[in-house]
């Protein structure tokens, strides 16, 4: 049996990995154009991870390396038992980081209870920052709420929040600038990410993909400064401006160095282990998951299968592997 290391495991490439992408859930309460048009979870099937497997997949990973875990869906927080999930993950010995990503519906009731049930960081996604755009990529009328949460993140105590912003041509692309000015006096950090394709999203891909390059030019213009990357860093390359507290991220999944930096692994809500957004295949961790002694093969189990993991996604040549929409494995 493999000897289970202390410090994060590489794959095949040598890629450290650090960081692993759990969806807890499949569904979601917003219905975005480029991801769950028609609604979530038609097509997911089985019955998602319990808080006690998702403890011991996390004990697993901890054990051999991975110590920060952002914890996605679907919408995770649409879960009765969010506030438990967080609070299992953050007493996981060795799990440094508890992450969310969440459309922020939730988040103004709730930004206090997870952050003492132990949350470390917190990525929203708003999309439009205009009540009528984020309503037309969204799929309802919840911009209002979602504003109120951002607030009550900070408020919490939460240092630094993300905002996630999908740039969408002719949709929200004028509105780089209203999100700039957002984050200008404020710890919020806003991403931007390129639109990726998906099996279900191919026609809206055509009309609305915008290449993130225009977006750097626009950046440097501005006087914004590329910096380094740490770690654990995710996916972002990161700009600062002198004048602006928040930092911009951009998140390039099309542009050469975004594979062979690739630091996560992500499992799905039924505890699929996937090496890559992309990847055609998935890994069943779920067998052992059912008691605490089958550590040792849970961990052996994900080591041989990261040895697999690929270098990189096909999607420059339109292969979207088998994903239908983010929402199944987690963003
Ligand atoms: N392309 C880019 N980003 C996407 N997201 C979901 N689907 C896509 C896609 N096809 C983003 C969401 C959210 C994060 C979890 O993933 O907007 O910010
Ligand atoms: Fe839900 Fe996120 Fe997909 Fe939007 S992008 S439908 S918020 S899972």
């Amino acid at each position: 049996m493999t000897s289970v290391p202390r410090t994060a495991p590489t794959d095949s490439l040598g890629r450290r990995l650090a960081y692993l992408r759990l969806s807890v859930t499949p569904a979601c309460t917003f219905r975005c154009v480029y991801c769950l048009p028609d609604g979530s979870g038609s097509r997911s099937s089985g019955r998602p991870l319990t808080v006690r497997e998702i403890g011991r997949l996390l004990a697993g990973f901890a054990g051999i390396g991975l110590g920060k875990v952002r914890l996605s869906g679907g919408e995770a927080t649409t879960r009765s038992d969010f506030a438990e999930i967080i609070r299992t993950a953050a007493h996981t010995p060795g799990i440094r980081t508890v992450a969310l990503t969440t459309n922020g519906y939730r988040l103004e009731r709730n930004a206090r209870i997870w952050r003492q049930a132990g949350l470390a960081t917190l990525n929203v996604s708003v999309d439009s920052l205009n009540r009528e755009t984020f309503a037309r990529i969204a799929g309802v009328d919840h911009l209002h709420q979602v504003l109120g949460g951002l607030e009550a993140a900070l408020e919490a105590g939460f240092e630094r929040v993300k905002i996630n912003t999908v740039l969408l041509k002719t949709v929200n692309d004028r509105e780089v600038g209203a999100f700039l000015n957002l984050a200008r006096d404020r710890p919020l950090d806003v991403r931007f990410i390129e639109l990726m394709r998906t099996h279900d999203n191919a026609a809206f891909f055509e009309r609305h993909h915008l290449r993130a390059d225009t977006l750097v030019r626009q950046l440097e213009e501005l006087g914004w400064v590329r910096q380094g990357r740490a770690f654990d860093d995710g996916p972002a390359r990161v700009y600062t401006h002198p004048d602006s507290r928040g930092r911009v991220g951009i998140i390039a999944p099309y542009s050469r160095d975004f594979c062979t930096a690739c630091n996560r692994v992500r499992v799905t809500a039924t505890g699929e282990l996937r090496l890559c957004l992309f990847g055609t295949e998935g890994v069943s961790l779920r067998p052992y998951l059912q008691e605490d002694r089958q550590r040792p093969l849970l961990q052996h189990t994900v080591l041989r299968s990261l040895a697999l993991k690929p270098a990189g996604h096909r999607l420059a040549s339109g292969d979207s592997g088998v994903t239908d929409h983010l929402a199944s494995i987690g963003g």
